[in-house]
């Protein structure tokens, strides 16, 4: 299979995290004016791909891979080095005295070991559940399975063919009671995210099957539209390919994939994004480019007020974070105050519940700032009110970065679905879904 031999390829990665950055007694690039530690980092790696700009050391393109960016002094970053790569970018960080600290040194072995928790291909639907991960056709059969057994409540939605044809499906559950308001919630548009589709497939299932008379009573005050995967390609891409994919597949020269989450058209590549196709958050060629935004766009401004979509509910991981707009800019939106305590008295819920910590903030407070986030312009174009992101687990400083075990889903799972209960209830108690 190829997958098996793409793996052994890539086998041994090392992930180290810089701690506090030394200052290099010379630029490490060519340069003209002081070079910043922070300045040196950022430059290093968008310059991971050629050979020129850091003498003496060849980083290749495929050598090394950043979890975010460098932007200011003594931060941490995480970097993927490839195992052909390891002794030369040691050596570097020796000779640019940058303290570091070695997270994994077999990251390959974690990869492999997460994709033996995944459900093999044709599991039936009645067999599924949240102690494996599905791939992208079981999901999609279970989905089609509910349809079937529940035809009262349960409707399958199709947002259209991906850029490789495949549907991005998802579901809508209306237990009829009228004129209610919606709450969408989109899922999987990181590919390497797994636990995102994960965690709303759980969603679905506790507000179809769950016995507790206040989930019920939940899933009664809504109608739902829960998309598990709007990043069909890339998810499956990350069962055949490479398991830390999160783009699409689009094919740009040598390099392939547009973030979806930095292609909505609301102050779209303003900030936090980048104009290069190689780099992980690549803002695509323009604001909407790609076919999977434009689905999600579609759908949603032709249902906004069909629906009376109030609610909407973005899936992510890492980090254990509720977050909300805005991440373009410090500018608070309008209804902040409201956000700040429904997203605090969430996270409360989840420490109630699991122990578990989650910090609450807007976007650009608690993570770092990007622009073209589709919560972005879910509320600042379309004005959905309570707009929430989730970064589930693992922890910030998590050292598996993307790469949770399944043992984990079901908890997991079960505090963002407390999380989201808590979201809808105290929105509910505060007048926006009237
Ligand atoms: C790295 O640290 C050592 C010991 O503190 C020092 O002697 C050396 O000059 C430093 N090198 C650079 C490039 O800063
Ligand atoms: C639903 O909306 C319609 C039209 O506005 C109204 O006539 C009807 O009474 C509403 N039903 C309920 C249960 O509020
Ligand atoms: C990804 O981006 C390309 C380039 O814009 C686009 O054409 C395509 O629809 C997107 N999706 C996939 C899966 O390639
Ligand atoms: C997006 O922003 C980046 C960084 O500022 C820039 O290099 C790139 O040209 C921009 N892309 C477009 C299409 O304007
Ligand atoms: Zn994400």
């Amino acid at each position: 299979m190829l997958w098996i031999t793409r793996l052994l390829v890539l086998l041994l990665w090392l992930v180290l995290t810089f701690g506090q950055l030394g200052v290099p007694a010379q630029p490490p690039i060519a340069s003209t004016g002081p070079v910043r530690p922070h300045a040196h980092l950022s430059s290093r790696a968008g310059e991971c791909r050629s050979r020129a700009t850091v003498p003496g050391v060849e980083l290749a393109s495929d050598s090394c891979s950043f979890m975010g960016h460098a932007r200011v002094p003594g931060q941490k970053l995480t970097i993927m080095v490839t195992s052909h790569k390891v002794a030369d970018f040691d050596d570097l960080l020796q000779s640019y005295n940058v303290s570091h600290r070695i997270l994994n040194h077999n990251f390959q072995a974690l990869i492999d070991a997460n994709y033996r928790e995944v459900a093999p291909e044709g599991t039936p639907p009645d067999q599924f559940d949240w102690k494996r991960y599905f791939q992208l056709d079981s999901i999609y059969a279970w989905l089609e399975f509910l349809a079937q057994q529940r035809p009262e409540v349960v409707t399958l939605v199709d947002l259209g063919a991906s850029t490789q044809g495949l549907p991005i499906r998802g579901v809508r559950i209306a237990f009829g009671g009228e004129n209610l308001t919606s709450v969408f919630v989109e899922s999987g548009i990181h590919a390497r995210e797994w636990i995102a589709p994960a965690t709303a497939t759980y969603f679905i299932e506790q507000l179809l099957n769950s016995k507790d008379a206040a989930v019920q009573t939940l899933a009664r005050s809504q109608n739902w539209v829960i998309f598990p995967t709007v990043n069909p390609d890339g998810y499956r891409y990350t069962f055949k390919g490479d398991r830390m994919w999160r783009k699409n597949r689009s094919l740009f020269g040598i390099c392939r994939g547009v973030d979806l989450n930095r292609n909505f058209p609301f102050h779209w590549n303003a900030t936090g994004a980048s104009g290069d196709p190689c780099r992980y958050d690549y803002s695509g060629p323009s604001a909407g480019s790609e076919v999977e935004t434009q689905r999600i766009v579609q759908f949603l401004e032709n249902r906004i007020q069909s629906e009376r979509i109030r609610t909407f509910i973005s899936l992510h991981s890492y980090s254990q974070l509720i977050m909300f707009p805005y991440g373009h800019t410090p500018e608070r939106v309008e209804n902040y105050q409201d956000l700040k305590e429904i997203g605090q008295l969430a996270a409360q819920q989840i420490k109630k519940q699991s122990g578990r910590i989650y910090r609450s903030g807007s976007i650009y407070e608690t993570i770092y700032p990007s622009s073209g986030g589709s919560k972005d312009w879910v509320h600042g174009h379309l004005k959905v009110p309570i707009t929430f992101t989730y970064e589930l687990r693992g922890p910030p400083d998590s050292e598996d970065l993307f790469i949770l075990s399944a043992g984990e889903i079901e908890s997991t799972a079960s505090e963002a679905f407390a999380a989201l209960q808590t979201i809808v209830e105290e929105a509910g108690k505060r007048g926006y879904y009237q």
